[in-house]
């Protein structure tokens, strides 16, 4: 059976549940939500020690302001409603992403790292204003700028995930085969799942479903 370390998480498809179900994309946000509390339940269940969720990407300012004031303004009261919770549950919340927001949000963001920094149970990296070619970019620049020699181990160190082992599993929803420039380095093994359901349909039995037969792959790492 194959250890099951890091999970990451392309949560797609609110907006098309939204318009679907409540005539409103934003609805189909707010759902999500909900989808999300209950995946990182899960992934303590499971003993999972890293979860990576695709919250923001960097392409995604080009959508309506309104829909992006609302995703940010769900943000803010996700964490002023659950960070107390989350810090209870031993849970170390890292924002991986270009953090260039309002000063009240950054300092949110600031905040909730600090406040969680020590603990143990679980660490979810928030990907926020995200995007792998900025951050792959960023860590060659500070290579150049560092006199760094360019290999692999260096190249680690200036990842925003540079603490943090590969993702073993990649779980996008939504019925979309694509990688939306996530974690583009860090996937290069790991095991992908598309899976039809959208965000806030997907389930806890669907998530252990994909783990169930993550486990049993026969992961190859260029080995026979
Ligand atoms: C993913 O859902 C969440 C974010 C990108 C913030 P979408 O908003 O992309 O939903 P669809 O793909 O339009 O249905
Ligand atoms: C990817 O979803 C980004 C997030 C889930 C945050 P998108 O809906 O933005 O991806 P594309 O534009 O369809 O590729
Ligand atoms: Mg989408």
């Amino acid at each position: 059976m194959n250890p099951l370390n890091h999970v990451a998480i392309i949560m797609d498809g609110n907006g098309r549940w939204g318009l679907k179900h409540k005539n409103s994309r934003n609805a189909g946000h707010k759902a999500g939500l909900i989808t999300v509390e209950k995946v990182i339940k899960e992934t303590i269940r499971n003993k999972i020690g890293f979860l990576t969720l695709y919250a923001f990407s960097t392409e995604n300012w080009k959508r309506p302001k309104k829909e992006i004031n609302f995703l940010f303004s769900l943000l803010e009261s996700f964490l002023n409603n659950r960070l107390d919770e989350l810090h209870k549950q031993n849970i170390k919340l890292k924002i991986i992403g270009n953090k260039n927001f309002s000063k009240k949000l950054n300092q949110l963001l600031n905040t909730a790292e600090k406040k969680t920094l020590k603990n143990k149970k679980l660490q979810i990296n928030l990907a926020l204003n995200y995007g792998s070619k900025f951050e792959l970019l960023n860590a060659f620049k500070n290579l150049q700028k560092n006199k760094a020699k360019i290999n692999e181990k260096n190249l680690r160190k200036y990842l925003q995930t540079a603490d943090v082992p590969d993702p073993d599993l990649l779980i996008r929803t939504g019925n979309t085969k694509r990688l939306s420039n996530f974690l583009l380095w860090q996937l290069a093994y790991s095991e992908i799942f598309f899976e039809k359901k959208l965000w806030p349909e997907f389930n806890v039995k669907d998530y252990n479903k994909i783990i169930k037969k993550y486990k049993i792959i026969k992961r190859n790492f260029g080995k026979i």
